[in-house]
């Protein structure tokens, strides 16, 4: 495979026509946003005869575990074109992309998948279940006053990027740092609006909701949103509700850390009542994000729990080596080659990894895959010992279950 950086004046073109080919852009202002959206962060590009025909391409950010920060590479897109599947570009591509990144100093890679099963070859795991949740705006029982809101749009980008990175959020919460990506965002979304409040010291955006509308009675989508505090919160749901006079069904992420069916009124009535329509109300769930762990020492350091200790040998391997390109490695390539080993693992309030193994020991066998899902809290070990790679004796599966208990898992930003 012939890959090297993404260069726009060279690749921009080659580029657009990949993604028109995969139904991502429709239209020259859509192919127009493009350049922005590649202009941050790094892209790998696979060539045939010199023209790109597939794109990997990775952005910046940070993703929190628990009070920790981590630095976070997010795979932002995988796209070949119609004249190069199959020749395993995209999953050679994005195995270079994370040894890149992970030389960069990056300690953990999430994504957005389109299936299951093709970035668990480079050693991803599913994340937790994400609800999708549509209901009537007119149901929600939030009974409170809300101000006249300001009206945001495409053109308030870096703001709207400010008010996301200030955001509460839980485990698992992402930011991706370049503004621009919302830029690109905001213009993808048809005929996108804004509302939100400037209530910080300086008049900065606390709190908004980004919609995309549909037709004069929805359905809705809420494709963005920020609050920093439960009455922000609410004040956002009492303006959701206010639009229920006109509009039927609004769609969502679940917020996490409250959970909107505590906001719905006869929530199962509406459903049944609703069923089958354009205006469904319904709660759907699906794990559609992965993530999987680059720098295992980082990620330890990193690791606070406080539960029982727990101290282990770890036999773990790491699919993206049959992927990356050892033609490269060293000379002018990645020296990263993925982190399978044997360690030695504490878990507890200070958690920490060393290279090696100890007799007295018990050992975990288990996939970087498998081993990322139970380090995020998104299975406990014990149920990923039936489902995934993962394996250990019965005792100490039961300890793990007794350490890793962390809270549910959110993106909280949709990439
Ligand atoms: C997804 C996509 C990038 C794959 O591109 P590609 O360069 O053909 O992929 P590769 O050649 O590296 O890998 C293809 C292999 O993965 C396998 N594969 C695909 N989906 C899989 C899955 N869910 N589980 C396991 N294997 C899978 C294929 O069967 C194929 O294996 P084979 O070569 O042994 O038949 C391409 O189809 C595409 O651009 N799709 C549209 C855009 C898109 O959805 N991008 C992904 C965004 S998350």
């Amino acid at each position: 495979m012939e890959y090297r950086s993404y260069e726009e004046p060279r690749d921009l073109e080659a580029v657009q026509r990949i993604w028109r080919e995969v139904g991502w852009i429709e239209n020259d202002e859509q192919a127009k946003t493009l350049a922005g959206f590649l202009s941050v962060g790094q892209s790998l590009v696979a060539t045939i005869d010199g023209e790109a025909e597939c794109l990997v391409h990775c952005t910046p950010g940070t993703m929190a575990y628990q009070n920790e920060v981590l630095e976070l590479s997010a795979v932002t897109a995988v796209t070949t074109s119609r004249i190069a599947r199959k020749q395993g570009f995209a999953g050679r591509l994005t195995a270079q992309a994370l040894a890149r990144d992970a030389e960069s100093g990056f300690e953990v890679s999430a994504l957005g998948m389109f299936e299951q099963g093709f970035y668990d070859k480079v050693g991803f795991g599913s994340g937790s279940y994400e609800q999708w949740i549509t209901f009537d705006p007119a149901s929600l029982t939030v009974d409170r006053p809300f101000r006249v809101p300001k009206r945001l749009g495409k053109d308030d980008w870096r703001e709207i990027h400010a008010s996301l990175l200030e955001r509460k959020r839980g485990h698992g919460g992402c930011n991706l740092s370049p503004p621009e990506i919302v830029k690109s965002e905001l213009e993808w979304t048809e005929n996108g609006f804004g509302l939100g409040y400037r209530d910080g010291l300086k008049g900065e955006l606390t709190h908004f909701i980004w919609c995309a509308p549909k037709d004069e009675h929805g359905p809705y989508t809420i494709a963005a949103r920020a609050y920093q505090s439960g009455e922000q919160l609410l004040e956002l749901l009492a303006l959701v509700k206010s639009l229920g006079d006109q509009v039927s069904s609004i769609g969502l992420l679940e917020l996490g850390d409250v959970q909107l069916q505590d906001l719905l009124k006869q929530p199962f009535r509406h459903r049944r009542i609703t069923a089958k329509s354009a205006h469904e109300n319904s709660s759907r769930s699906m794990a559609y994000w992965q993530l999987r762990i680059l720098n295992l020492e980082a990620c330890l350091a990193k690791t606070h729990l406080n539960t029982p200790e727990v101290r282990f040998n770890l036999h773990l391997t790491d699919p993206v080596e049959d992927f990356l390109d050892q033609s490269r490695a060293g000379a002018r390539g990645s020296n990263w080659q993925g982190i399978g080993g044997e360690y030695v693992v504490t878990l507890g309030s200070d958690s920490g990894v060393e290279p090696g193994e100890r007799r007295e020991l018990e050992t975990l066998t288990a996939s970087v895959n498998a081993f990322s899902r139970l380090w995020f809290g998104i299975r406990p070990a014990s149920s990923l010992a039936i489902t995934d790679d993962l394996q250990a004796s019965a005792s100490l599966l039961n300890d793990l279950d007794d350490t890793m208990r962390l809270p549910k898992a959110h993106l909280g930003w949709d990439f």
